[in-house]
């Protein structure tokens, strides 16, 4: 499978691009399965104590930034009661698992090296790819949270920009159960802010530029179980929370060009032993 001229056109001009059915079904399915395993064979009872108490924020932030080369599971903001425990089962609070899922698991590493994403990633024209996070994100029924309107260069930044997400329906993605909204055009207006490392080993925004994202103009990209949104690195998107009662899973997968600079202030990094890998 490889993209058009046409549709190399649209992602030029855009900075997002759907394909459906990039993926089938089975595959779809097999991921969920996989993913939902992982989280049955998850024993929550030590990290309920970290994300319940702001006391914990530091533990909490350490264990978010010490994630690039491993797997783990982040809980959605609302799935505590006041005193710490879980309202819903651990498999509907789960908010998602990252961020090493395509180095460390046979089923998700097979998923995210297809031939199919080498060659759109190639008709991209991101050179020497390196495939550097994935996270499977399970939008919970009900409880799901909003993730407001940013852009990845934010938080995976190099330069240049060459920088893409790759992000499968996994299930259907609707309005109603909270599908991406992306502003057509918006990676054309540079980089908002970069999330960098201070020397104290703490995170920060460091505003680059602010121009106004006129939200208003984001659209909604409602797309079928097995479709793969390519999103431009510098493109404004966003998710609303999912008040409905049906999930929205999706995995994602950031992909930049190995002839770029990868900074050492930003906040994923691997060890030595464990460089980015590529297709
Ligand atoms: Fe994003």
């Amino acid at each position: 499978m490889r993209i058009t001229p046409k549709q190399a056109g649209q992602y030029r001009r855009d900075g997002f691009l759907i394909l459906e059915n990039f993926v089938s079904g089975d595959a779809c399915d097999l991921l969920k399965v996989r993913a939902e395993e992982l989280v049955s064979q998850f024993d929550p009872q030590g990290l309920i104590s970290i994300f319940s108490t702001r006391e914990q924020s530091r533990v909490a932030d350490d264990y978010f930034l010490t994630s690039g080369d491993k797997i783990r599971f982040f809980f959605e903001e609302a799935a505590f009661l006041p005193d710490g425990s879980l309202k819903h089962a651990k498999e509907k609070s789960i908010n998602k698992i990252g961020h090493a899922l395509h180095e460390l698991d046979s089923v998700f590493r097979d998923f995210s090296r297809t031939a199919d994403i080498r060659n759109l990633v190639s008709d991209l024209q991101i050179s020497s790819p390196l495939l550097i996070q994935s996270m499977y994100i399970f939008k919970q029924p009900n409880i799901g949270g909003e993730v407001s309107c940013h852009q990845d260069s934010t938080f995976l930044y190099t330069e240049p920009f060459e920088l893409v997400g790759l992000w499968f329906a996994i299930e259907d993605a609707t309005i109603e159960n909270g599908c991406l909204w992306a502003l057509p055009g918006g990676h054309m207006l540079g980089l908002k802010s970069r999330w960098v490392r201070t020397p104290q080993g703490r995170m920060e925004f460091q505003t680059l530029q602010t121009p106004d994202w006129p939200e208003n103009k984001l659209r909604p990209l409602e797309v079928k179980k097995g479709a793969l949104v390519v999103l431009h690195g510098l493109l404004p998107h966003k998710s609303l929370a999912n008040r409905s009662a049906t999930s929205r899973h999706a995995y994602t997968l950031h992909v930049m060009s190995g002839n770029v600079r990868y900074p050492s202030d930003n906040w994923l990094q691997r060890p030595a032993d464990m460089p980015f890998g590529g297709f």
